[in-house]
C-alpha cells in the first residue's frame, strides 16, 4: 500500500497532542501546585518539539522503540523544569531575553582545578573575592565528579555524574557555591563529559552483572572482528597507553571501546537509552545552578563502520538533541564545544542551536607558532579567513588549558604560504620543547607516537614563553622579554573578540612543575606539568610590582581593564589591517559604533609601521589607549620589542 513520505513536522505535533494528556495525568499533582511552570514548560515545549523531534527520529527512528525511548525523555524534561529553582527559573527568562549576554566586553574566564587551586569547594569559595579583584565573569572548574582514585585523567573518568568527589565537598556545596557566584556576576561553568564514564560508574557495574540494557549503553565486543573492522580507520589518541581504541577486559571477557584511556568507556550513542541517560545527567546539573557545560571530546560522540569515527554528522545532531532540550528545560544553559580538530571541523559545531560556544584551538596554536617564527602571517590569514562566527556565537580565546597544545592549523592554509604543514610542525615540536637552537621554551613532549614521531606540547604558559628559562639562566633582560611576550598573548586573547579565558596561575607567571613525576598517577602524562598546586605565597606576591609575579599581574589588570572600559572590544567583529611588516599582527575591532585597531609586534626588537597605514586607517588624531608605541611626527609607529599597543 502507498504511504506518503514522513512529515516531520506534521508527525511531530501530533505525538505531542498524544503525549501531552499523558504527561498531564502523570504530573496532576504538580501542575495543580506550580500551573506557572507547567504553562512556561508548555510554550517552550511546542517551540522546540519539531526540532528535538526530528533531530531523534534522524537518530532513532529505525530503533522499534523509538517512541517509547521519546515518550520518557519528554517526561524526564518536564520533571526537570518542576525541579528547577525559582532563581534558576529568572535566569532561563533574562537569558532568553538577551540571549547574546555572553558577547559583552565585561565577559572574562578563568579555569581551575578545584583542589590544586583551593582545597576543595569550601575552599574555593572563599577565593570568590580574588576572582572578583581579577573581574572574573566565567569560572571553570575542573571535572570534580566522582572518579576513581588511581588514574582518572584530572576527572575526566567520572564514576558518578550526580556525586562530587569526597574530597572536594558534596553536591549540595557545588549548587550552593554556583547560587553564591552567581549572584556576584559569575557564571559556573563546568564540563560534561558526553563521550565515556569511568570503569567504576555504576552503568559499568551493572553490565558487568550481567545487565543486558546496561551492556549496550557501551561498545562491549566478544572478540576482535568488530574492533578490527572499525579499528583500520581510527586515529591513535593515546598511543602512549594503547595502540588503537579498545581495551581489553578480563572481567567481561570483552573488548571495550576506549577512545581515550582503557579505564575510560565510550558511551554508545546509537542506543537512545544513552541519550536519554545524559539528558537527564545534564539537566541534573543545570539544575544545581551550571551555566555554561564544556561539552568534552564532542567529535568522538559517534562511530560509524569505514569512517574515521571523529564529527560525523550525527554528533551534531545529538549535540542539537541537547542543545533543544535544554532550551525546553533549562533554556539559560549554553554550550561550549571541545573539538580540538581540524579548523574546518572545528567551526561545524558552533551555532545558537548546538554549541554557542566553542574553544578556539586555531588562535591558540598560531598565537604560539607566532611568537616562535615571529611572523605573522599564519596568524592573520587565520583571523582574516577562519574568525568569523555566526551570530549568536563566540570563541572562547585562550592560550593554556589543562591539555597540551596541538598544532590543529590547515596544511591547505600553510601551504598557500608555502609552507608544509608536517615540516612546521615538527619544527614547533622542536621548538617548545627547547630542542631548537635560540628556542626560549621549556615545553614538554606529550603522547610522541612512535611509530609517526609526531607529538603535542605541554607546558605552563610562562615557562613556554620563556621565563622558566630567562630566571634559571639567561637574566633580567630576558626575563622582561619573557614577561612581554606572556603580556602579548594574553592580551591578544583579551581582544581578539569572544570571550577570553584564564588558565589561572597564568596572570601570576605559574612555572611548570616537574613534581608530577614523583606521582605514580601522574608520571606517564606529562600535562601534569602545567596543573601544579596554586601557591598561595606567589599569589600574595601578585601586589608586589618588583616581584615577577607582580609584574605579570600587573598586564593582566591593565587589559582586562581595558576590555572592560572599551565597548569596542564586545562581540566578535574582527577585521584584519595588513601593516606592512610581517613581524606585526594588525586588526580592528568594531561594535557599539566604536572601532579601534590594535597593533602587536611579534619580534624582540623595535618595529615601525608606515605613516600611511596609520592614515588609511584614521589613526593619526587617534588616543593610544594602551601600551608604549611611539607616534612620529612623519606619522609613523614605532612599537617596542613585543609591544601590544591599542589606538581608539
Ligand atoms: C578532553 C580533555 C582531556 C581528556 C580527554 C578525555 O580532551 O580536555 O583532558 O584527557 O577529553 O576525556
Ligand atoms: C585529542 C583530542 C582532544 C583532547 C586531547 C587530549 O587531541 O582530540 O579532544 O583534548 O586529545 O590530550
Amino acid at each position: 500500500m502507498y504511504t506518503d513520505p514522513i512529515n516531520l513536522e506534521l508527525e511531530a505535533r501530533r505525538s505531542l497532542q498524544r503525549m501531552l494528556p499523558r504527561l498531564e495525568a502523570q504530573l496532576a499533582g504538580q501542575i495543580t501546585t506550580a500551573p506557572q511552570i507547567w504553562a512556561d514548560f508548555r510554550k517552550r515545549l511546542e517551540a522546540q518539539l519539531p526540532t528535538l523531534f526530528a533531530l531523534y527520529h534522524h537518530l532513532y527512528a529505525r530503533r522499534y522503540d523509538f517512541f517509547y525511548h521519546f515518550e520518557n525523555l519528554l517526561q524526564a524534561l518536564a520533571q526537570a523544569a518542576f525541579e528547577r529553582s525559582p532563581d534558576l527559573r529568572a535566569l532561563d527568562q533574562e537569558r532568553e531575553a538577551r540571549p547574546d549576554w555572553f558577547q559583552s566586553n565585561q565577559m572574562v574566564g578563568g579555569v581551575c582545578y578545584v583542589d590544586l587551586f583551593a582545597g576543595n569547594l569550601a575552599g574555593l569559595r572563599n577565593q570568590i573575592p580574588y576572582f572578583k579583584e581579577l573581574g572574573l565573569t566565567y569560572l571553570h572548574l575542573m571535572p570534580l565528579f566522582k572518579m576513581p582514585a588511581g588514574e582518572n585523567d584530572g576527572g575526566y573518568a567520572v564514576s558518578s555524574f550526580r556525586e562530587v568527589d569526597a574530597p572536594l565537598g558534596s553536591m549540595a556545596e557545588l549548587a550552593g557555591l554556583a547560587q553564591e557566584l552567581r549572584a556576584q556576576g559569575i557564571s559556573l561553568v563546568l564540563d560534561l563529559i558526553i563521550n565515556h564514564t569511568s570503569n567504576e560508574h555504576e552503568w559499568v557495574q551493572r553490565a558487568r552483572a550481567g545487565d543486558p540494557e546496561y551492556r549496550e549503553i557501551y561498545g562491549i565486543f566478544p572478540d576482535r572482528t568488530v574492533p578490527d573492522a572499525y579499528g583500520r580507520h581510527l586515529r591513535d589518541i593515546f598511543p602512549d597507553e594503547h595502540p588503537g581504541a579498545f581495551t581489553w577486559d578480563e572481567g567481561l571477557q570483552s573488548w571495550i571501546w576506549t577512545t581515550f584511556h582503557s579505564y575510560q568507556w565510550d558511551l554508545n550513542y546509537a542506543n537512545p537509552m544513552v541519550f536519554n541517560k545524559m539528558a537527564a545527567e545534564l539537566l541534573f546539573l543545570a539544575n544545581q545552578g551550571i551555566e555554561i557545560f564544556r561539552l568534552d571530546a564532542v567529535a568522538f560522540i559517534w562511530k560509524e563502520l569505514g569512517t574515521g569515527c571523529e564529527n560525523l554528522p550525527e554528533a551534531h545532531l545529538i549535540l542539537q538533541g541537547f542543545n533543544a532540550l535544554t532550551r525546553i528545560a533549562a533554556p539559560a544553559v549554553l554550550f561550549k564545544s571541545e573539538a580540538i580538530v581540524h579548523p574546518d571541523d572545528v567551526v561545524k559545531y558552533i551555532s545558537p542551536q548546538e554549541c554557542q560556544l566553542s574553544y578556539n584551538p586555531l588562535l591558540m596554536a598560531l598565537l604560539w607558532n607566532t611568537l616562535a617564527t615571529r611572523n605573522v602571517n599564519l596568524l592573520a590569514q587565520a583571523l582574516a579567513s577562519r574568525f568569523k562566527l555566526p551570530p549568536g556565537t563566540a570563541w572562547v580565546n585562550y592560550v593554556r588549558c589543562h591539555d597540551d597544545i596541538g598544532w590543529t592549523f590547515a596544511d591547505d592554509d600553510a601551504a598557500r604560504l608555502n609552507i608544509n604543514g608536517h615540516d612546521h610542525r615538527q619544527f614547533l615540536n622542536e621548538f617548545y620543547r627547547g630542542r631548537f637552537p635560540g628556542s626560549f621554551a621549556r615545553g614538554l613532549p606529550f603522547q610522541e607516537n612512535p611509530r609517526t614521531r609526531d607529538c603535542r606540547i605541554s607546558g605552563t604558559c610562562a615557562s613556554l614563553a620563556g621565563l622558566e628559562k630567562a630566571l634559571a639562566e639567561e637574566g633580567p633582560a630576558e626575563v622582561d622579554l619573557a614577561i612581554r611576550r606572556i603580556a602579548l598573548i594574553y592580551s591578544l586573547v583579551m581582544t581578539a573578540g569572544g570571550v577570553p579565558l584564564i588558565y589561572l596561575g597564568d596572570e601570576i607567571g605559574t612555572l611548570n612543575d616537574y613534581s608530577y613525576l614523583d606521582h605514580p598517577d601522574h608520571k606517564r602524562d606529562s600535562r601534569w606539568v602545567h596543573r601544579p598546586r596554586a601557591s598561595r605565597e606567589q599569589y600574595a606576591r601578585r601586589s608586589n610590582p618588583a616581584e615577577v609575579a607582580g609584574r605579570v599581574y600587573r598586564h593582566f589588570q591593565e587589559v582586562i581593564a581595558l576590555r572592560k572600559a572599551t565597548a569596542a572590544l564586545s562581540g566578535g567583529e574582527l577585521e584584519v589591517i595588513d601593516a606592512e611588516n610581517e613581524h606585526v599582527l594588525c586588526f580592528s575591532r568594531t561594535s557599539h559604533d566604536q572601532r579601534v585597531v590594535i597593533f602587536a609586534n611579534f619580534t624582540e626588537v623595535e618595529q615601525t609601521i608606515a605613516p600611511k597605514i596609520l592614515q588609511q586607517n584614521h589613526l593619526l588624531q587617534k588616543p593610544m589607549r594602551h601600551g608604549s608605541g611611539r607616534l612620529g611626527a612623519d606619522g609613523s609607529l614605532t612599537l617596542p620589542p613585543l609591544a601590544f599597543v591599542l589606538l581608539g
